[in-house]
């Protein structure tokens, strides 16, 4: 019964977004859109830096959703309009070109780009965004974009790809349009997840499996720092990062690191130590998400907790993706009795995620700020993030 008025609930929700996106749209551009669309952000819980390497992820989306309702346009133009931006506008689609839209609109026009380049006919669209994903802080605010506005360009044109269809155009909107070579971990997340549950997914087979995953159930939470540190992967890191995996994989005859058996054995093979550090990375990382799966499908969350703190200090110390806001959240939300903790995301800034019991959530958010304080670091934004439903359309 319960779950049924939850159920209900929920779809009444839904339904009120619909038609405040639906109103909002016809006020903007003067006549009714043909559909609304919900994309969620995501947290990777474990499994960083391993999707572009063919390993394994395991996210899970967030509440937090971006909307987008969209109608087709028959001259070809493009209009782009925020609820949180400027307007991304004065392109049409038959001009649009990697490189030719930046900032928040290159997500949308990439992805009619990709939709085009791809066969599917696109002839011009209207679009209105309203995004509750905190942007620039890891949260794959841009994926959730661009997995909106695949679908909607491609259903007002009368085409109905599948979420892996979505996800591979979402995935290239990115790399082939904006310019930044990342993997498949956040558009399927946004995709794919579901209430409740955590994403295992086979980055090299796509094999996805739902894991259980409700730490309410079991007394305890996912506490989400927002460090606010600038975070800025386009700008080279994060492509260091993919070419250095690629040179060691290279190097080591394998055709991905996810094929690497023998560890020890790899890092005697490499000359290098940041290939053999970046290595170690991504081999032990790869690891630690099947221990997670593990104790996951067995009800045994609390045994998560020292698996993320590994999975942080590799990215800190093998990986070199912290910056030190990151750390110094990660260090105060420890000491404060979080069962573990760790950066999530690319890196570089972003946010950390602490799996922490209901009666510790307020010592560790008060930990936070009050280390935050001491090192002078702007305050921080903290929530907590209930495993929640991917995208879909909403009417
Ligand atoms: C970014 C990329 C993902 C993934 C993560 C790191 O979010 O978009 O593909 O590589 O970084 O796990």
């Amino acid at each position: 019964m319960a779950e049924a008025a939850g159920g209900s609930a929920h779809a009444a929700r839904a339904a009120d977004t619909a038609s405040r996106m639906a109103e909002v749209f016809t006020r903007t551009f003067g006549y009714d859109p043909e559909g609304v669309w919900a994309a969620p952000g995501r947290i990777n819980l474990i499994g960083e830096h391993t999707d572009y390497s063919d390993g394994f992820v395991l996210p899970f989306a967030l509440p937090h959703t971006l909307h987008a309702a969209a109608a087709p346009r028959a001259d070809g133009a493009v209009r782009l309009r925020s609820l949180q931006a400027p307007e991304g506008d004065g392109f049409g689609v038959a001009d649009l070109a990697p490189g030719s839209v930046e900032g928040w609109a290159a997500y949308p026009a990439g992805a009619l780009w990709v939709l085009r380049q791809e066969g599917y006919r696109v002839d011009g669209l209207d679009l209105l965004v309203d995004s509750a994903i905190p942007s620039g802080a890891g949260l794959s605010s841009s994926a959730a974009l661009s997995c909106a506005a695949v679908m909607a360009g491609a259903a007002v044109h009368g085409a109905d790809p599948s979420a892996s269809q979505v996800i591979r155009m979402a995935r290239r909107v990115e790399n082939d349009f904006v310019g930044m070579p990342c993997g498949v971990l956040d558009q399927s997340a946004s995709m794919l997840s579901a209430e409740g549950h955590a994403l295992f997914m086979d980055t090299r087979t796509m094999e996805t499996e739902q894991v259980p995953f409700a730490p309410d159930r079991q007394g305890m939470t996912v506490l989400v720092v927002d460090t606010r540190a600038p975070h800025r992967l386009v700008e080279g890191h994060y492509a260091d990062r993919h070419r250095a995996c690629q040179e060691a994989a290279k190097e080591l005859g394998v055709a991905a690191l996810r094929d690497v058996t023998d560890l020890e054995a790899a890092l005697a093979a490499l000359a290098s130590s940041e290939l053999r550090r970046r290595v170690r990375h991504v081999v032990t990382e790869n690891g630690r998400v099947l221990d997670t799966v593990d104790h996951l499908r067995a009800g045994r969350l609390r045994d998560v907790g020292p698996l993320l703190t590994a999975s942080h200090m590799s990215l800190r110390d093998d990986y070199e993706v912290t910056v030190p806001e990151v750390d110094t959240a990660v260090r105060a939300l420890l000491s404060a009795g979080a069962l573990g903790a760790r950066i999530t995301g690319g890196g570089f800034g972003g946010c950390v995620i602490a799996l922490v019991e209901r009666e510790r959530v307020e010592a560790c958010g008060r930990a936070v700020e009050e280390a935050y304080r001491e090192e002078g670091f702007a305050a921080p934004s903290l929530f907590e993030a209930a495993p929640s439903a991917g995208a879909r359309r909403l009417r």
